[in-house]
């Protein structure tokens, strides 16, 4: 390994290559070889492997590939809104624009970069997005791949409208799991959370931890920025850091909806689990010049050091 790493290649931590539909997507790699890939397309990073190997996100394999509609898997970014609204496409339309490479952003509070291998990205409302959401904004997204093989996720996003505006957030991160029936969270305990599957009634989880045996939707509310999601059968746990995300959405269709969605496979429920660090609950305000920081770190670590 010390070797590896002395003839490490800093020109291989990243590069760019092209989907079937010629949207770059930008490759994160580091020394022990683990990677993670991110898309122009709605800045969504499609995979993170360790360095195995192991894809650790989902992805469903009838995702429609096809622009506008974002990849069903990975972590699609849902800005200007998490979830539905009457004028907007449900989780907002960022997830569905082409993004660019930022070359020269401002920096960031805290020095993020120390032996990573990370991408900026940049999205700004065309004429036609602000047509039907009309707040200027710069978002600025970094996506990086820790030498650890940690992913980490820090969103900006600045006010450049002449008035305030808010709006909620959420990265949809599907995580990669054995059998959903194998798995649980902890960290949500005691927390109180809206129910989506019955018309968002407020409620206090009881349980010591979650764990799965039919559909769940839900965001929980003001929850600690550390949670664990643990996967018995594979011994994985995914750890989960957020700071500017006070909520926590855990999704699953299971086995009726899955059927009723085009773009997920009949049985590919039982595959995934989607827990989200986001903004919901309380809007995030910006007045004109202001800027908002969103960051999310998932770390994979063997279970045993947890249990
Ligand atoms: C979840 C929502 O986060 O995303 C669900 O809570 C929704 O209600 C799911 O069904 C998937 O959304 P979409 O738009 O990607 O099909």
């Amino acid at each position: 390994m010390g070797h590896f790493a002395a003839v490490w290649d800093s020109q291989l931590a990243l590069e760019t290559i092209k989907d079937l539909n010629g949207v770059d997507q930008i490759v994160l790699r580091n020394p022990q070889g683990a990677s993670a890939r991110v898309s122009l397309h709605g800045g969504q990073v499609i995979s993170w492997r360790n360095e195995r190997g192991e894809e650790l996100l989902f992805a469903s394999s009838k995702s429609i590939l096809k622009p506008p509609k974002a990849m069903r898997g990975g972590i699609p970014i849902c800005f200007p809104q998490f979830g539905n609204c009457d004028s907007l496409e449900q989780h907002g339309f960022a997830k569905n624009k082409l993004w660019a490479v930022d070359d020269d952003p401002p920096p960031l509070p805290a020095n993020d970069s120390n032996g990573k291998s990370f991408v900026n990205l940049l999205f700004k409302p065309s004429d036609e997005d602000l047509k039907f959401w009309p707040h200027n904004f710069e978002f600025r997204l970094r996506v990086s791949l820790g030498i650890d093989g940690n992913l980490t996720l820090i969103s900006r996003i600045r006010n450049v409208n002449g008035k305030p505006f808010s709006f909620s957030f959420g990265y949809h991160s599907y995580l990669s799991v054995s059998d959903i029936s194998e798995v649980r969270i902890e960290g949500l305990e005691t927390m109180d959370y809206f129910d989506n599957l019955l018309k968002k009634e407020r409620f206090t989880e009881q349980g010591d931890a979650i764990t799965f045996e039919s559909e769940i939707d839900r965001v929980y509310l003001s929850s600690p920025n550390c949670i664990a999601v643990l996967d018995h059968e594979r011994k994985r746990t995914y750890v989960i850091r957020k700071e500017g995300l006070p909520d926590v959405v855990v999704w699953n269709p299971w086995e009726k909806k899955s059927k009723a969605m085009s773009d997920l496979g009949d049985d590919e429920y039982k595959q995934m689990l989607c827990v989200d660090g986001a903004a919901i609950e309380k809007p995030i305000a910006l007045k004109p010049g202001e800027e908002w920081t969103g960051r999310l770190e998932i770390a994979v670590v063997p279970s045993k050091f947890l249990q």
